[in-house]
């Protein structure tokens, strides 16, 4: 099937299984977030503004429709996907900031530094990550052994850390005024935001019980281009989106001097490359089957999204 061809059934099966996701991790997180208040109401209610708000869930879905096409049940993917979700919006709260990006919307609202302070938004961004990881370690995940939980953490923590998402935001504020060879903006962001991508898919598949061989490979393969595809598509989407509907402010990488893959490749070939970068996640998948078919619909979302 070609990738960007859909039947109307399958796209509208899609759509609605996605929604699902989105409702179901809106709950998780909700009560990840009903926590017993140790006397600081104002980080508490900070943290809940900042993930409670209007974010796609897209790490979450990928854990969903990941562990689910591979046969786990929804029950058991719940704390994964509350885990990768939590780390992600520490990563928006502490981007955001003004020593970082220096954002005054996030999510169609004030970031929460606006909203609340420099402050207390550094604490929301380590209180949230340390919330993900106690989630992933401690909530039910019935049928998933404690080694396998505990290569879950493994696999969450190398993602975020040096290797991963803050070695690229450290090697994205480096770069701020310089130009840099594709092949470095492609690593830049393949660490700060395809490696928590990638994490996603892999949670899933662990939690479904996949431990090695073609198949993770082969998901494994997957997540990082498509990874990789969701921050050219965020680059190109600050020149040339909407900000209505991104909820956030556009032309923000150049007004900050940021190498992005527009600004080192054009604009033409940012979407070249993320559509190249779409056929290759989904070729990826072959090993899969048609279970796969739902990640290749999202792969093909990420790509034409408009927020
Ligand atoms: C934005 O991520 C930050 C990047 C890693 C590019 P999303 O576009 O997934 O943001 P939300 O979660 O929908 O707000
Ligand atoms: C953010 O990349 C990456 C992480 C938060 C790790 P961006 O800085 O491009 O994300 P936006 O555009 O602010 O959402
Ligand atoms: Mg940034
Ligand atoms: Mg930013
Ligand atoms: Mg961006």
């Amino acid at each position: 099937m070609d990738a960007q061809v859909s039947d109307a059934p399958r796209a509208a099966a899609f759509a609605a299984r996605v929604l699902a996701c989105k409702a179901r991790i809106e709950g998780v997180l909700e009560r990840a977030l009903t926590l017993p208040d140790p006397g600081t109401p104002r980080l508490r209610q900070a943290m809940r503004y900042s993930v409670l708000g209007a974010g796609k869930r897209l790490r979450p879905t990928l854990v969903y429709l990941t562990g689910e096409s591979l046969g786990a049940p929804l029950a058991r993917l719940d704390a994964p996907a509350a885990a990768v979700e939590l780390i992600h919006v520490y990563s928006l709260v502490h981007d955001d900031l003004p020593a970082m990006d220096d954002d005054d919307l996030r999510r169609g609202r004030p970031t929460c530094h606006r909203a609340y302070d420099e402050a207390t938004a550094i604490l929301v961004g380590d209180a949230l990550q340390a919330l993900g990881f106690a989630v992933l370690a401690s909530e039910p995940m019935d049928g998933v052994s404690a080694a396998v939980r505990l290569e879950m953490l493994r696999v969450l923590a190398r993602a975020i850390g040096t290797g991963g998402m803050a070695g690229g935001q450290a090697v994205d504020l480096a770069a701020v005024g310089q130009t840099l060879s594709i092949a470095a903006v492609e690593n830049m962001h393949r660490r700060k935001t395809g490696a928590l991508i990638q994490c996603s898919v892999l949670l899933g598949a662990l939690a479904a019980g996949v431990s090695g061989g073609g198949e993770l490979a082969a998901l494994q393969h997957f997540g990082a281009e498509i990874g990789l595809a969701f921050q050219i598509q965020d680059d190109i989407l600050d020149v040339a989106g909407d900000p209505a509907l991104l909820g956030k402010s556009t032309g923000a990488d150049a007004a900050h001097a940021k190498p992005t893959y527009p600004s080192t490749a054009g604009l033409a070939a940012s979407r070249v490359r993320a559509g190249e970068l779409r056929d290759a996640s989904i070729a990826a998948l072959e090993p899969l089957g048609e279970r796969a078919a739902a990640l290749a619909e999202l792969a093909s979302f990420i790509v034409s999204r408009a927020s």
